[in-house]
């Protein structure tokens, strides 16, 4: 989901248990880049579960408290 010009937003990214590890992460990833021109935007973000900051990095993406940012999430409490 984009705004078109600036920020884009990447929703879940879910991987079952028993299969993690196998590089289907990396692969799901990497079919959303190539079917989604997500270098052309400024900002690319999304959530992630705490514990895996590991995986995010290795695809090249920061923790936004690098960048002496926060974030901020109102849910509907569904
Ligand atoms: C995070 C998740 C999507 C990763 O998928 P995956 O298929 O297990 O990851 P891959 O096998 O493709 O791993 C790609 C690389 O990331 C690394 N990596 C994967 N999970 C990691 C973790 N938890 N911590 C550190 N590194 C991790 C792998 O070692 C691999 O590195 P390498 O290429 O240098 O060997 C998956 O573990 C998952 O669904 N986790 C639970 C749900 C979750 O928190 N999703 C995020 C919400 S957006």
């Amino acid at each position: 989901m984009s705004d078109e010009a600036f920020a884009v937003y990447i929703a879940d990214i879910l991987v079952a248990p028993e299969r993690q590890r196998e590089g289907i992460g990396r692969g799901l990833t990497q079919a959303i880049q190539d079917h989604y021109p997500l270098a052309t935007y400024h900002h690319q973000v999304l959530i992630a579960e705490r514990g895996v900051e590991g995986f995010y990095q290795s695809l090249g993406m920061t923790p936004v408290s690098a960048f002496g940012l926060t974030a901020f999430i109102r849910t509907s409490g569904k």
